[in-house]
């Protein structure tokens, strides 16, 4: 089993490519449609994700594909199920099983993320289903003393349950403990919170017996708060990022793979770029998006079908640009050629 995970663990990172974060609840993806206007039910939901993962040639860039309950049990218009169809292009389905960041007890404005009762179950499930590769998301803010000590503790202790439990089941699991930019924090002070979070994470890995090889850490990138003036800029993102990684992430990780966070799609492939150009590192440096992979496939859709193909050339564009950055090649004029 150690085998296997292992080397779906290296897959998911393999050079030039990174995964599509399509996994959004059905909160966050009625979010999403109602920025462009869309009903959320379920055929355009269905429809939209159909749309990105039949994108031409977008396996050359992507490796893996994050589902949502719902959509691991969906099919393409042809009948066949989604797992199979990533499956039948070299790309790994996994699958999101927490359910959500919930108030965390007498810490006011803190989280813990629930999903622990009944995982085993589920995990065998998903696992029937076609996945080799999980996600589970923590969350923590920034300001008046947060992240607390308890938050940190609690979130990874959590984290740690899950990723041991998706090692039992055969899937990879990805570690995200995401520290939210919002506000207006320091880099610095972005760094010491991330820092924090990501040494409890690996304190509980340790301690629950997970083995780091066939994991990967899905993290945020340290960055000034969105709300803050006078923000760190790529180079500065890119240098703050890796110290934190370099200072709190064991080598044996065979990947860390970005969310995007909020950051808009270009800043996103610039900062991994930045990051890569500064290679090699112990770990394959890679990205998870969701909305810097979606956003711009997002808006050419708009919800009308006769888009369809403008929508996939968009996504297209974003998976090779960030493909680009996996080996520190990308440059921003990349953004005006044609593709
Ligand atoms: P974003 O890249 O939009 O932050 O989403 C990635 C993700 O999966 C968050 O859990």
């Amino acid at each position: 089993m150690g085998s296997e995970l292992h080397e779906n663990a290296r897959t998911l990172v393999a050079e030039g490519k990174g995964i599509l974060a399509a996994d959004e609840s059905d909160s966050t993806i009625k979010k999403r449609f109602d920025s462009i206007g869309v009903e959320s039910t379920e055929d355009n939901r269905r429809f939209y994700r159909e749309l990105l993962f039949t994108t031409p040639g977008v396996e050359e860039y992507i490796s893996g594909v994050i589902l949502f309950d719902e959509t691991i049990r969906q099919s393409a218009e042809d009948g066949t199920p989604f797992p199979e169809l990533l499956k039948e292009r070299g790309i790994i389905p996994g699958i999101k099983v927490d359910k959500g960041a919930k108030p965390l007890a007498l810490s006011e404005g803190e989280t813990v993320t629930e999903g622990l009762d009944g995982l085993r179950e589920r995990l065998a499930e998903y696992h029937e289903l076609g996945a080799r590769f999980t996600k589970w998301r923590a969350t923590y803010s920034i300001g008046g003393g947060r992240p607390s000590e308890y938050c940190a503790w609690a979130n990874a202790h959590a984290l740690a349950r899950y990723a041991a439990l998706s090692q039992e089941a055969g899937c990879v699991p990805i570690v995200e403990p995401e520290v939210l930019m919002d506000g207006d924090h320091t880099i610095e002070e972005s760094a010491k919170a991330t820092g924090r979070a990501l040494q409890a994470v690996y304190t509980e890995l340790h301690d629950q017996r997970v083995d780091l090889y066939g994991t990967l850490l899905k993290p945020n990138m340290v960055l000034t708060g969105y709300d803050a003036s006078g923000r760190a800029d790529i180079e500065e993102v890119a240098e703050a990022t890796l110290d934190c990684l370099y200072r709190h992430v064991p080598a044996a990780v065979p990947g860390i793979v970005f969310l995007s966070g909020g950051q808009t799609d270009e800043d996103a492939t610039a900062h991994l770029n930045a990051m890569n150009a500064k290679g090699p590192h112990p770990w394959e440096l890679s990205f998870s998006y969701g909305r810097a992979l979606q956003a711009p496939a997002l808006k050419a859709w708009g919800g009308d079908p006769a888009n369809a193909e403008d929508a996939q050339k968009a996504f297209y564009r974003r998976a090779k640009f960030n493909g680009a950055a996996r080996t520190g090649s990308y440059a921003p004029e990349m953004e005006t050629a044609a593709v």
